[in-house]
């Protein structure tokens, strides 16, 4: 199995959001039993809470499911065990490097999307911009998995 997991601050607004679109054109393209996606937080201040209520009504508005996904901190194993880690800043690149996250295996989900103006997906915990997170996170979704496909040969 390939392993994709996704990173943020809190759990709850953008890697949540990033967890549920992605595996959503997963399975679209019929590739669930080739693929773990997941997510996780470097706080823990939301752990056991389900997605942000702006992160929920996007995912509602296009039909995503999120059911079932609660936050959490990310741990040893996921950094150990995750093929590709997803982070949406770089901050998020900067906490994961202390927690000895191999280099390698770290992106920002942006930077597959070379048209973006900005490589960070803004916090919409602070903006309140759930819409503009939401494309963004798109566009980087349907990037990272055709980079994920070419790489893996699936
Ligand atoms: P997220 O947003 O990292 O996209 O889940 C945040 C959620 C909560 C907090 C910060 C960012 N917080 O400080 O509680």
């Amino acid at each position: 199995m390939i392993r994709v997991l996704f990173v943020c601050l809190g759990n709850i607004c953008r890697s949540p959001m990033a967890e549920a679109i992605f595996r959503h054109k997963v399975i679209a393209r019929g590739l669930e039993h080739k693929m773990v996606v997941d997510s996780a937080g470097t706080g823990d201040w939301h752990i056991g809470q389900p997605p942000h209520a702006g992160t929920r009504n996007l995912l509602d508005r296009h039909g995503i499911r999120y059911d079932g996904m609660f936050a959490r901190k990310i741990t040893p194993d996921d950094i150990q065990l995750s093929d590709y880690i997803i982070a949406m800043d770089r901050k998020n690149v900067a906490t994961l490097a202390q927690l000895g996250a191999p280099q390698g295996n770290v992106r920002r989900l942006l930077d597959f999307v070379p048209e973006m103006q900005q490589s960070d997906v803004p916090d919409p915990f602070y903006t309140g911009n759930f819409d503009e997170v939401y494309n963004m996170i798109d566009q980087g979704c349907e990037q990272l998995l055709t980079y994920i496909r070419e790489q893996e040969g699936i």
